[in-house]
C-alpha cells in the first residue's frame, strides 16, 4: 500500500448519473487486485477526510473508479480536469480472488447501483474456464453501469431497463428456471440488498461473499472507525477496511 499523487488521465460519463475517472498509477497497476479499494483525498484543503472508492478497472497503467455525486467529496472530484492530480492511498482491503477456489462451480457477480464498481476488474481477472453469471440492479436505468461486464442481466425497480423488479427477484426467477451447480455469490451494493441476497444464498445452500460499505476514515486499520460485529469466528469485531471489505456473509452480523 502506498500514498501517491497521480495525474488524472480522463473522465467519461457512463450514464447521466455516473462518471468514470481514470488516472495513471504504475503502482496500483502492478499491485491491485479485484475488490480492493483506494482512499482518495480529493483536495488539499477541504474535505480533509479521504473518500473510499472501489477499483473499477485497470488497463495498462490506467486505473479507473466510478462515482455519482452525492456530497462534498464527490462534488470536488467531479470538478477536476484532465492533468489535475489527486492524492490516492491504496490498494486497500482484501480481494475477491482469494475466495475463488474449487469448492464452487458457478460465480454470480451481483452489483447493486454504484456497487457494480468492483465487477469489471473482477471480470477481467477472473480465471478463464470458470462459469460466471453477472447481475446488475438499480432504481432506474441511469444508475445502471454495464461497461466492462460480460452479458450482464439487468433489473430496475421502475422497469426502465431490463427486468422490472429487484435484482434478487431476477436471480430467483433465473435460478428457478435454470438451476446452476454449486453457486457462489459475490455481491456489492446497498446493505439492505446484500442482506436479502445473503439470506437467499443461505436458503439455497450457496456460499455468499459481500463487499461491505461503511463510513471510513483512515481506510488502513488505524482509526478503528469501521468495526463490524462478527457472527462467527474467534474475534467479536473486525475492521471492514483492513479485514474486509469482503466477508463471508454468514460470518458477519450485517447491520
Ligand atoms: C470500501 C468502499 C468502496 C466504495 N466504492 C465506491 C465507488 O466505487 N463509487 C462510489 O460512488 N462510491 C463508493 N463508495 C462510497 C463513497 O465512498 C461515498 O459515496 C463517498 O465517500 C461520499 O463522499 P461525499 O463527500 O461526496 O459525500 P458526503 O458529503 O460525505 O456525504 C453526503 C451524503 O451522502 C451520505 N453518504 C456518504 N457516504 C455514503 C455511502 N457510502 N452510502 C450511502 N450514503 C452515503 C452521507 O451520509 C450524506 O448524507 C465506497 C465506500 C466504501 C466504504
Ligand atoms: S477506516 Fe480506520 S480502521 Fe477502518
Amino acid at each position: 500500500m502506498k500514498q501517491e499523487l497521480v495525474p488524472i488521465h480522463s473522465f467519461q460519463q457512463l450514464t447521466p448519473e455516473i462518471l468514470e475517472l481514470t488516472f495513471i498509477s504504475d503502482h496500483l497497476a502492478a499491485t491491485a487486485q479485484p475488490g480492493q479499494f483506494i482512499n482518495i483525498r480529493v483536495d488539499n484543503s477541504f474535505p480533509l477526510l479521504r473518500r473510499p472508492f472501489s477499483i473499477f478497472n485497470i488497463e495498462g497503467n490506467k486505473v479507473s473508479i466510478i462515482f455519482n455525486v452525492i456530497g462534498t467529496g464527490t462534488k470536488v472530484l467531479a470538478r477536476k480536469r484532465t492533468g489535475d492530480t489527486i492524492d490516492v492511498l491504496g490498494p486497500c482491503g482484501n480481494h475477491f480472488l482469494s475466495f475463488v477456489d474449487d469448492s464452487f462451480d458457478t460465480a454470480l457477480f451481483i452489483g447493486g447501483g454504484i456497487g457494480v464498481a468492483p465487477f469489471p476488474f473482477l471480470t477481467s481477472r477472473y480465471p478463464a474456464g470458470k462459469k460466471v453469471l453477472t447481475y446488475v440492479g438499480g432504481r432506474q436505468k441511469d444508475l445502471i453501469v454495464q461497461k466492462g461486464l460480460r452479458d450482464p442481466r439487468i433489473a430496475t425497480d421502475d422497469g426502465s431497463l431490463g427486468f422490472s423488479g429487484t435484482v434478487l427477484d431476477l436471480i430467483k426467477r433465473d435460478l428457478a428456471a435454470s438451476p446452476v451447480s454449486r453457486p457462489r455469490f459475490f455481491v456489492c451494493g446497498p446493505t439492505r440488498m446484500m442482506k436479502a441476497v445473503a439470506e437467499y444464498a443461505k436458503e439455497i445452500g450457496a456460499s455468499c461473499y459481500a463487499s461491505l460499505e461503511c463510513d471510513m476514515a483512515c481506510g488502513i486499520g488505524l482509526c478503528q472507525g469501521c468495526n463490524i460485529e462478527m457472527a462467527a469466528g474467534d474475534k467479536k469485531y473486525r475492521l471492514v477496511c483492513k479485514d474486509g471489505t469482503i466477508f463471508e456473509t454468514q460470518s458477519v452480523k450485517l447491520p
